[in-house]
């Protein structure tokens, strides 16, 4: 087990009810807030007004900046960023999913600094500065509420990088399961399976096996994600099965997993954040394509990972090593698809002819994560396995 710190300085109010404490939690940062959030759903489920509200109770100037899409843009991050500054905003209180709050993330870094926002992202520039940031979150999948990541897309370059600082943790995520319940069942089962590709990244890219409490941690998070996805898309307002989703999908993310590993990687990501560049996919349906195409690919490269995963997870005995990554990858292409994912460029209306550029695409990215070994001939390789043509 390799020698770490963890520090999540990021304080979490969790549950029901707990969304009127939005405003004395963000007065504690600041009077003139920008309250980000994204293009419908906390305006039509009455969130936001419930969020205002508590806002101005405490006494805070609320500068509204609304309109974030899914797969956040710089443009969009450029607007808000001048109009805090022209607001002299002191806190920016983000009320949406990982989109909403990567985007929030970026204006509070990007307030503070004399240069363009997107050098954070090309690795040009690192943070010195942030503005204070309270993360109300309403959706299960990215972990970005108690995080130190956040995903922008680049649209003139079409580029969606990833970038990590822990400056970029929120102060505050209040998480209240009850605002999830407006969640369709599509992107409830795109944020499960982001929340479980974070898992199985990490669990199958470390070269330190054996950790049996970060292994057993994994192996648990996934299956709850899983079971508690599971039992949200038969009952959407199932506070139980959605307040172990959004935790699930929390601690997946937030740093837990990964203590020990050493170095890890983000393949999935790396080959998905292309797809969701070019095509404007979600995040999570960008996943289920991609993921099994890269365990088919990955299988014979670190076998003994995938095997205890699987093991572990889909409960499979009695079969040799070969048959149990198949057995795996079967059983978890069966729960994106009974989930309502799609599991094919086929089904996401993407040609095969257009692999050769989403590689091109991720070159970049690969050099940035320092993942050299993701040439443009093995994503192609991958995705080669993803076209849905052998289905
Ligand atoms: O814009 P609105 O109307 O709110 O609609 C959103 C959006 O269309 C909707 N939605 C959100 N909360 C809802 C709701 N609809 C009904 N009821 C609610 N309570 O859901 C759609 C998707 O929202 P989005 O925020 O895009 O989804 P998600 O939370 O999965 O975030 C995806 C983004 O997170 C990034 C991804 O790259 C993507 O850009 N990620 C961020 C990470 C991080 N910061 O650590 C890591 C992740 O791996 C991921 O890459
Ligand atoms: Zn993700």
């Amino acid at each position: 087990m390799h020698n770490f710190v963890y520090h999540n300085p990021t304080k979490v109010i969790f549950g029901k009810g707990t969304i009127p404490q939005t405003g004395n939690e963000t007065a504690a940062f600041g009077k003139r807030v920008l309250l980000v959030y994204g293009c419908l759903s906390a305006k039509s489920n009455g969130l936001l007004q419930r969020v205002i509200g508590s806002l101005e109770e405490a006494g805070c100037i609320v500068v509204e900046h609304g309109g974030v899409r899914s797969n956040p843009s710089l443009a969009d991050v450029h607007i808000a960023i001048q109009s805090a500054k022209a607001e002299n905003i002191e806190v920016i209180c983000a009320v949406g999913g990982g989109s909403v709050i990567d985007a929030a993330k970026a204006i509070s870094v990007g307030t503070c600094a004399e240069h363009d926002v997107w050098k954070f992202f090309t690795g040009k520039k690192s943070i010195r500065q942030k503005l204070p940031l309270i993360a109300v979150s309403t959706l299960a999948a990215s972990g970005s509420e108690v995080n130190s990541g956040m995903v922008l897309t680049n649209d003139s370059t079409q580029q969606k990088f990833g970038f990590g600082h822990r400056l970029l943790h929120p102060e505050v995520a209040i998480m209240d399961p009850e605002t999830t319940f407006t969640v369709p069942a599509n992107y409830t089962a795109y944020g499960a399976i982001d929340a479980l590709a974070h898992i199985m990244e990490f669990y199958m890219t470390t070269e330190q096996a054996g950790i049996n409490v970060q292994d057993r941690y994994m192996e648990g998070l996934a299956k709850c994600i899983m079971e508690s996805c599971d039992h949200v898309l038969l009952d959407s307002g199932d506070y139980q099965a959605r307040a172990s989703l959004m935790w699930s999908a929390a601690l997946a993310l937030n740093g837990l997993s990964a203590a020990g590993l050493g170095k890890v990687g983000f393949p999935m990501h790396l080959i998905e954040h292309s797809i969701s560049a070019l095509h404007n996919v979600p995040h999570g349906a960008g996943l289920s394509v991609v993921i099994p195409g890269w365990l088919k690919y990955q299988a014979n490269q670190q076998p003994a990972r995938m095997v205890q995963f699987f093991r572990q997870v889909f409960d499979i005995k009695e079969m040799s090593e070969v048959e149990t990554i198949d057995c795996g990858i079967s059983a978890l292409t069966a729960w994106f698809k009974k989930s309502g994912a799609p599991v094919s460029l086929k089904e996401l209306e993407i040609d095969a002819g257009e692999i050769s550029q989403f590689a091109e695409n991720a070159l970049a990215q690969a050099k940035i994560w320092r993942m050299r070994e993701y040439t443009q001939e093995k994503i192609e390789s991958i995705l080669e396995l993803c076209t849905g043509a052998n289905a």
